[in-house]
């Protein structure tokens, strides 16, 4: 995948979506996947046209090991990355699982926060330093993509991660994340950590800088939009927003954000939004995980107008309730819900579209029964209206 930052005609910088599904999304309690399962992920994902697919942890587990290099062989559109921490073994396991990939990329990562670093890896700051430089190198020595992480960079001292960050570029990192590992930043924090490292460390205008948030405090897609507003060109996400804990920035909310709002967030990617309902309900199979009713982009009732002023709007001109088009993420159309909230313009369209064509005052007494009918039955569903209009045909 080529580096460039400024990759699309629309004179707009592109912003390359690295979707860790496959690994973050994975390391959800109770989300883990066959091989075959991912396999048929990492062939959405490539119809999507993300840039990059995370495909799994190479060293966790020989299973593991075999899935990235499944999807390796598989995917021919995006890059194939393998996560790898700061050590020698990892880096030569996630590079044998790469042979096949058409771009394969290292993903190395290690801990800068102090608590991470005394607590976890017992190790001294300057050997972190070591490490991130001996890591990385290794990783070069295998391939020309590499992604360098700085696990719990928003918990990290400025000064030391300004180290780290030029210590990785140094040793030939092309890519450097800055993790929000515990989705603890405020988009203003997150935003300003990029600002500052690309004002003080040197040549970190050469190399993509990734934002990857989790959703702990509900933030993880503002804070992705806010690191983009300040000089990242990769966002790290997942379907559906699964992932650790409260799970990750969701990658259709990012997309559609960045598609919506191009005026405030004015990148652009190359994903091709109308698969994004076919990629949720697969990773929502797969996973056994449920996506809420109200869930932005790919939820039940994204598309769905219940209340009757709403679907008078919508039956009028669709962008009086709604900003992007339910065709634009993969949906036939949008919804009209029935229930006690809808009015006679909505009755009237459901009616024409289930073929039934009513006079007057069928039309107003089945509109008053279907009312009635409202108040007590929180769904009114089709064969509620079939009987409802039946109803007043045999009794006129
Ligand atoms: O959240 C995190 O810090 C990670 C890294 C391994 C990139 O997932
Ligand atoms: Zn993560």
């Amino acid at each position: 995948m080529s580096q460039e930052k400024t990759a699309t005609g629309s004179g707009q910088d592109h912003l390359y979506i690295f979707d860790t599904t496959l690994r973050d999304g994975e390391q959800s309690p109770g989300a883990s996947m066959t091989l075959e399962e991912k396999l048929r992920i990492a062939e959405t994902l490539d119809a999507l046209k993300v840039d990059v697919i995370e495909a799994g942890f190479a060293i966790a587990s020989e299973g593991d090991f075999a899935c990235v290099k499944a999807v390796a062989e598989q995917v021919r559109g995006c890059t194939v990355a393998s996560l790898a921490r700061a050590a020698p073994g990892d880096i030569e396991r996630a590079a044998e699982a790469l042979v096949p990939a058409i771009r394969p990329r290292i993903h190395t990562f290690i801990a800068t926060s102090p608590l991470h670093m005394k607590v976890k890896l017992q190790m001294q700051p300057e050997a972190v330093l070591e490490a991130i430089h001996a890591s990385v190198s290794k990783a070069r020595g295998h391939v020309d993509d590499v992604e360098w992480s700085a696990e719990d960079a928003t918990r990290s001292d400025p000064d030391f991660l300004c180290r780290a960050v030029e210590a990785a570029i140094r040793a030939g990192a092309t890519t450097v994340n800055l993790p929000d590992t515990v989705g603890y930043a405020t988009p203003e924090e997150y935003s300003a950590m990029f600002a500052d490292i690309l004002a003080r460390v040197p040549g970190a205008d050469g190399v993509i800088l990734s934002a990857h948030c989790h959703n702990d405090l509900g933030l993880a897609v503002a804070n992705s939009l806010a690191a983009v507003k300040a000089g990242a060109r990769q966002v790290e996400c997942t379907i559906n927003g699964i992932g650790e804990r409260a799970g990750n920035a969701a990658m259709e909310e990012i997309v559609m954000a960045i598609r919506t709002r191009g005026d405030v967030v004015p990148v652009t990617t190359r994903v091709e939004t109308t698969e994004i309902t076919k990629a949720s309900r697969l990773v929502s199979a797969v996973t056994g995980f449920a996506v809420q009713n109200n869930k932005a982009i790919v939820g039940a009732n994204a598309f769905a107008h219940e209340s009757g002023i709403h679907q008078d709007g919508v039956l009028k001109a669709a962008e009086t309730y709604e900003i992007m088009t339910p065709e634009s993420v993969g949906l036939n159309r949008s919804s009209l819900v029935m229930g006690k909230h809808s009015g006679r313009h909505a009755f009237a369209e459901k009616l024409r579209e289930m073929g039934y064509t009513l006079g007057e005052n069928a039309f107003q007494e089945c509109f008053k029964r279907f009312k009635a009918l409202g108040d007590r039955k929180k769904h009114i569903y089709d064969e509620d209206i079939i009987a409802l209009v039946d109803d007043e045909v045999a009794t006129a």
